[in-house]
C-alpha cells in the first residue's frame, strides 16, 4: 500500500502546486550575451530578487545568446509586447530612442566616475525613460565598460592601421561614422554572427569590452586587442511597456527595485570579470596593444560637431557635470 501513498502524495503535491501557482506570472527577457558573461550574471541576481519578494509569483525566465533574435530584433519584439524584456546595448536603441544617441560619442566620459555620476543622476534617468514613449522603459543601467579594437591579421597601434580594414560595429550609424572617421570600413553585423564572421573574413576585426571579447570566443580568431577604449557604451535592461501597465503597482515595484539592486551587485561583478578577462586572453596567446589615445581623440572630433548641430541638448548636460 506503499504505492498508494506514494500516489495520494504526489496527488496532493501537484494540487498544491497548481493551486499556489495559478497567479504565477512569466515575463520572458531575451538577450545576446552567454551566460557566463558579468551582465548575464547580474540579469540572473535580479530575476531571483523578483522571484523572491513576489514569494515564486512573479518569474522572469532568460533566453541568452541571441535564441531570441539579435538586439534590434529583440527591441521589436518588446515593442509589440511578444516578449516582455530585453538587455541591449546603449548603441542598438539609437534607432529606437534617438536621445540614447549621446551614449555613443567617442571619448565622451572623463573617467568612471563622470560616467557613474552621469549615468546614476538625473540626466541618466532621464535617458532610462526617453524610451517609454516608443514602448520602451528603461529599468537601469548595467556597467558595460570601455570598448576597444580586435583585429585578426595586424594590431592597431594608431588609426593609420584601421585604413582597409573592415571592422564590424553594431547597427548603430554613430559607430559607423566613429568607425569611418578612423579610417577603417564600418560593417554592422550582430553579434551572434560575428565569430563565424571573423573566422571567415567577413571582417577583419571589431570592437567590444574584455568580458565580450572573452565570452564570445572571438579571441581564438582575433589575437590582436587594442585598448583604446574609445566608447563607454552602457548596457539597458530594458521593459515593454506593454508588459509593464500590465503589472500591478506591487509588482511594478518589486521589478523595479530588483533591477537596481542587481545594478549595483553587476557594478562589484563587471570589475572582477574584466581583470580576468584579460589575463586570460593573454594566456590564450593575445597580443595586448596600449596606443596612444590622442590620435583617435582627435580624428573622432567631427562626430561632434555632427552631433552638436542637430541635438546639442544632452551632450551638454553631461559635459556640465564633468565640472
Ligand atoms: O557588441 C554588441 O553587439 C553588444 O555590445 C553586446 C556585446 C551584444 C552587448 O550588448
Amino acid at each position: 500500500h506503499w504505492l498508494g501513498c506514494l500516489l495520494l502524495a504526489a496527488v496532493f503535491i501537484f494540487a498544491g502546486c497548481s493551486e499556489g501557482n495559478t497567479d504565477k506570472k512569466t515575463i520572458r527577457l531575451a538577450h545576446a550575451l552567454s551566460t557566463s558573461h558579468p551582465v548575464h550574471i547580474g540579469m540572473e541576481r535580479m530575476a531571483k530578487l523578483v522571484d523572491e519578494k513576489s514569494n515564486g509569483q512573479l518569474e522572469i525566465a532568460i533566453f541568452p545568446s541571441q535564441q531570441l533574435g539579435s538586439e534590434r530584433e529583440t527591441l521589436e519584439l518588446l515593442q509589440i509586447g511578444s516578449i516582455g524584456m530585453t538587455k541591449v546595448s546603449s548603441a542598438a536603441l539609437e534607432n529606437f530612442v534617438p536621445e540614447l544617441r549621446v551614449y555613443s560619442l567617442p571619448y565622451l566620459f572623463q573617467n568612471d566616475e563622470h560616467a557613474l555620476n552621469v549615468l546614476n543622476g538625473e540626466i541618466g534617468r532621464e535617458l532610462l525613460l526617453a524610451g517609454e514613449e516608443y514602448w520602451l522603459r528603461g529599468l537601469t543601467y548595467y556597467d558595460a565598460g570601455y570598448r576597444s579594437f580586435y583585429t585578426v591579421n595586424q594590431p592597431v597601434e594608431s588609426p593609420e592601421d584601421l585604413q582597409g580594414q573592415k571592422i564590424r560595429v553594431m547597427e548603430s550609424q554613430m559607430s559607423v561614422n566613429m568607425v569611418r572617421e578612423l579610417g577603417g570600413s564600418p560593417t554592422p553585423i550582430s553579434f551572434g554572427e560575428l565569430y563565424t564572421a571573423l573566422q571567415q573574413g567577413v571582417v577583419d576585426g571589431a570592437e567590444n569590452n574584455p568580458p565580450s571579447f572573452l565570452s564570445s570566443r572571438h579571441y581564438e580568431v582575433a589575437k590582436y586587442y587594442s585598448l583604446d577604449e574609445h566608447l563607454m557604451l552602457p548596457d539597458l535592461l530594458l521593459i515593454s511597456t506593454l508588459q509593464w501597465d500590465n503589472l500591478s503597482e506591487q509588482e511594478q515595484k518589486w521589478i523595479q527595485e530588483a533591477a537596481d539592486s542587481s545594478a549595483n551587485y553587476q557594478r562589484q561583478v563587471w570589475a572582477e570579470a574584466e581583470e580576468e578577462a584579460m589575463e586570460i586572453v593573454k594566456e590564450a596567446g593575445v597580443e595586448v596593444i596600449y596606443p596612444d589615445k590622442q590620435p583617435f581623440i582627435e580624428l573622432t572630433e567631427p562626430i561632434y560637431d555632427q552631433y552638436r548641430e542637430t541635438e546639442p541638448e544632452f551632450f551638454e548636460l553631461i559635459q556640465r557635470i564633468k565640472d
